[in-house]
């Protein structure tokens, strides 16, 4: 029935990690700053944080990386370490439930050491307040006892630099925020980058690629790094089945069409969701669940799933009328806007008719 019958959480295009990206990954990744593609703003401003801090011999700021999935915010931590010649301890927020969780963690630290906290939006309420003074002061109290006997013991820590990561800066408490010296927020990667990461993965993969060939991957990446290598792999195992091997513009489009990842980086589910606010709807305005209908998927899977880079390519706007496409979305699609222009015809319209007139019939 669905459009799209597997789990969007497999499609080609997500941007989070699978198990296969996860076993990958780890020899994809820059280990040094000047090696990390891309994200000059960031990468210019760290190295400055990470310069002084070596002169003066002493741990940097605490630091703090926001933005979507894939986009090097893992790889960037494993730079700072290898850049202070720090060690570094990897834990995430979900990890950490209990105070007493993170008070093992951060007891055991070494003078310098890199405490790396993924997803730190997603700690508990009590672990993040013994963060708050553990990063201003470098001290914990520790929780001995239950009840009216119970009492706090001090515990002094080495001086460390906390990396935190995240993909939902907003839902940070501002405390928390504020502990934070430098606060790095990565961009999506433009063409020509995600072009040099793609490059340069090759030569790790030890796949040959042309230039054109690389461009053609990243193009359909969404300005994501960790898609860009994923596409790579799918690529290369195509040229490899069906050719000699090697990766041209030609061979790159080819694979992708296959797996239905189309020259923009839409997949099908994507296409579905332009294609019925296109063929079904005239455009729009259409509500969200009616949309959602008409492609066989629940609402939350348009929402979440589909809509965020349809919106953020320009394909598609979310307005209190509901959903409507814009002209590049029937241009992508290959299709003509109704006379006057899609999205703005198809409102006139509306408003023409406005609500329960029978301007329907009339018209
Ligand atoms: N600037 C870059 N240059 C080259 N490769 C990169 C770059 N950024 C990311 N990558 C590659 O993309 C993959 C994903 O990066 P990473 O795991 O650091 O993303 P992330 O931001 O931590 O994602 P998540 O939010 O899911 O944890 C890595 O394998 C890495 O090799
Ligand atoms: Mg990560």
């Amino acid at each position: 029935m669905s459009p799209y019958d597997s789990d969007p959480a497999d499609r080609l295009v997500t941007p989070a990690a699978d198990g296969e990206d996860q076993a990958v990954e780890a020899a994809l990744r820059p280990r040094q700053l000047d090696e990390f593609i891309g994200q000059e703003r960031v990468r210019e401003q760290l190295s400055l944080v990470l310069q002084a801090a070596r002169q003066r011999g002493s741990a940097p700021d605490h630091v703090l990386l926001s933005g979507p999935p894939g986009l090097g915010k893992t790889t960037l931590s494993m730079i700072i370490a290898a850049e202070l010649g720090a060690p570094i301890r990897i834990t995430s927020g979900p990890a950490i439930q209990h105070a007493g969780d993170l008070a093992a963690i951060l007891s055991s630290l070494t003078e310098g050491e890199v405490l790396f906290l993924d997803e730190i939006h997603r700690m508990s309420r009590p672990a993040e307040e013994m963060l708050y003074m553990a990063m201003e002061d470098f001290r914990v109290d520790v929780i001995v006892g239950k009840g009216p006997g119970a009492t706090a013991i001090p515990l002094e820590l080495p001086p460390f630099t906390l990396v935190g990561a995240t993909t939902r800066a907003g839902l940070l408490p501002p405390p928390l925020r504020d502990r934070f010296g430098f606060t790095g927020h990565m961009e999506f990667y433009a063409p020509a980058e995600l072009q040099r990461v793609v490059h340069r993965s090759a030569g790790l993969l030890d796949v040959e690629i042309d230039p054109a060939g690389a461009a053609e991957i990243a193009g359909r990446s969404r300005g994501t790094p960790r898609i860009a290598n994923r596409l790579l792999r799918r690529v290369r195992d195509y040229a490899q089945v069906k050719h000699d091997g090697r990766v041209s513009r030609e061979i790159a489009a080819q694979a992708l069409d296959v797996y239905e990842v189309d020259a923009r980086g839409l997949d099908r589910l994507d296409r579905a969701v332009l294609d019925a606010l296109l063929r079904l709807f005239g455009g729009g305005p259409v509500g969200l669940s009616t949309l959602a209908v008409a492609v066989g998927e629940e609402s939350e899977t348009v929402e979440e799933v589909a809509e965020p880079f349809l919106v953020r390519e320009g394909l598609l706007a979310r307005t209190p009328r509901g959903r409507i496409a814009t002209a590049a979305a029937w241009r992508h699609l290959g299709l003509t806007p109704p006379a006057q222009g899609g999205r703005i015809g198809a409102s006139a319209q509306s408003e023409l008719w406005g609500d329960g007139s029978d301007g329907g019939k009339a018209g």
